[in-house]
C-alpha cells in the first residue's frame, strides 16, 4: 500500500520521500513542478537507490487525481503541495487561497471517494500569529495570522477539524512546522526558493557564496537578548522524520485528529544564526541592520513535548548541522 506525497519534489516533501523510502515504504509522488524541479526526483532515487512512481499533475485536477487513486492502492496521503512564500502571499492572495485551500479540498474529496482516510497535513507555526507566550504549546491560541499564506494554513486546519467532526473515521495528523532549514547530508537536495530568498538561511548561504551582496537584518530593536528576531530553527531531516512518526501514530490509532508542533524547543536570534553559520563553515557573512520587516514577530519557538510523548520524536540535529548542510548544498548547486 503506497503513501501518496503531494508536492513531493519540493523542499520538505523530497526530504520526507527519502525518509519514507529509507523506511522501506512504497511512495507515489504528485507534483506539477510549479515551485520545484523535476530533477529532484532523480536525486531522491540516487540518494535512496530506490524507485517510485510519480505523476506530473496539478493536485487541484480532480479527474487526474481520481485516476491516480483508481490505478494505485493508496493507504495514506501526505500533503506538502502549496505555495509557501509569506511575502508573495501578501501580493497574490487569490492565487494562495485557490492553490492551497482548493487544492486541499479537492484532495480530501478524492480521498473520501476512495475511502482513504489517513491524512498528514503540512501546517505551520504561523497559525499561532503573534504568540501570547513562549514556548508555544499545541493548545496555545491560534489566529491573528499576519499574511494569506499563514491564513491558508489556519483555514485548512479548520477544514480538517470540521471534516473529522462530521466523520470520525478520518485519521488526521496536523504538523505545525517551526522554521525548517538545512539539507540532506549528501548535499544533493535542498531549499531552492525562486528568485531572491525570503527566508533567513537561504539568504545567508547566498551572501556567503557571493551571489548576494549582504544580509539585511530586519531590525535589532525587538525585545530579545540582542534585539534581533528569535525563531525555532529545525533541520529539515528532523522534520521529515517527524512525518514518519506521525504516520506510525495514524497506523496505530486508525482514527482521530492529532496536532503536533515540530520544533526543537530552542530559540535562536538572527545574530545567533549568522555567528553559528560563520563558525560552522568558516565563511564570513556581511550584514547590515535595516528596518523591521512588516508582519514579523519578535519571538517564536515551540514546546515540542507533546510530539516527544505521543510520537516518540525529538529533533536531534544541531545548529551546526543545519548551517553545515545548508552550505554544502549551495556549494553543490550551480
Ligand atoms: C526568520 C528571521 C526575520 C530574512 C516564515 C513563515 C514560516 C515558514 C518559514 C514556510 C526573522 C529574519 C529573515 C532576511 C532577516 N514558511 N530575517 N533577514 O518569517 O520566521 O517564518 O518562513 O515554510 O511559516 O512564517 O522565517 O526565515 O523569513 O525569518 O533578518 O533576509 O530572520 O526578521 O526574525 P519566518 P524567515
Amino acid at each position: 500500500m503506497a503513501i501518496l506525497i503531494t508536492g513531493g519534489a519540493g523542499y520538505i516533501g523530497s526530504h520526507t520521500a527519502i525518509e519514507l523510502l529509507n523506511n522501506n515504504r512504497e511512495i507515489i509522488i504528485v507534483d506539477n513542478f510549479s515551485n520545484s524541479k523535476k530533477e529532484v526526483l532523480e536525486k531522491i532515487k540516487q540518494i535512496t537507490n530506490k524507485n517510485f512512481k510519480y505523476y506530473e499533475i496539478d493536485y487541484k485536477d480532480e479527474d487526474k487525481l481520481n485516476k491516480i487513486f483508481k490505478e494505485n492502492k493508496i493507504d495514506a496521503v501526505m500533503n506538502f503541495a502549496g505555495f509557501k512564500a509569506v511575502g508573495e502571499s501578501v501580493q497574490k492572495p487569490l492565487e494562495y487561497y485557490e492553490n492551497n485551500i482548493s487544492g486541499a479540498i479537492t484532495l480530501l474529496k478524492v480521498m473520501k471517494k476512495h475511502n482513504v482516510k489517513k491524512f498528514i497535513f503540512s501546517s505551520s507555526a504561523t497559525v499561532y500569529g503573534n504568540p501570547e507566550k513562549v514556548p508555544i504549546t499545541e493548545d496555545s491560541k491560534t489566529g491573528g495570522t499576519t499574511n494569506p499564506y499563514g491564513t491558508t494554513k489556519l483555514f485548512i486546519e479548520q477544514i480538517l477539524k470540521d471534516l473529522y467532526k462530521s466523520d470520525n473515521s478520518w485519521d488526521i495528523a496536523i504538523l505545525r512546522y517551526f522554521n525548517p532549514v538545512g539539507s540532506h547530508e549528501s548535499g544533493l537536495i535542498g531549499e531552492e526558493p525562486n528568485g531572491i530568498p525570503n527566508n533567513l538561511m537561504p539568504y545567508i548561504v547566498r551572501v556567503a557564496k557571493g551571489q548576494l551582496k549582504e544580509l539585511s537584518i530586519f531590525g535589532n530593536d525587538y525585545d530579545t537578548k540582542d534585539g534581533t528576531g528569535v525563531r525555532d530553527y529545525i533541520h529539515v531531516v528532523d522534520l521529515a522524520r517527524g512525518h514518519i512518526k506521525a504516520l506510525e501514530k495514524l497506523e496505530k490509532e486508525n482514527q482521530g485528529l492529532y496536532i503536533y508542533n515540530l520544533g526543537t524547543g530552542k530559540g535562536y536570534s538572527v545574530l545567533d544564526m549568522v555567528k553559528a553559520f560563520e563558525k560552522a563553515t568558516g565563511q564570513k557573512v556581511q550584514y547590515k541592520i535595516t528596518e523591521r520587516r512588516a508582519g514579523d514577530i519578535a519571538i517564536c519557538y515551540s514546546d515540542p513535548t507533546k510530539a516527544k510523548q505521543e510520537l516518540n520524536w525529538t529533533a536531534t540535529k544541531t545548529l551546526e548541522d543545519m548551517c553545515r548542510d545548508s552550505w554544502k548544498y549551495i556549494q553543490n548547486s550551480k
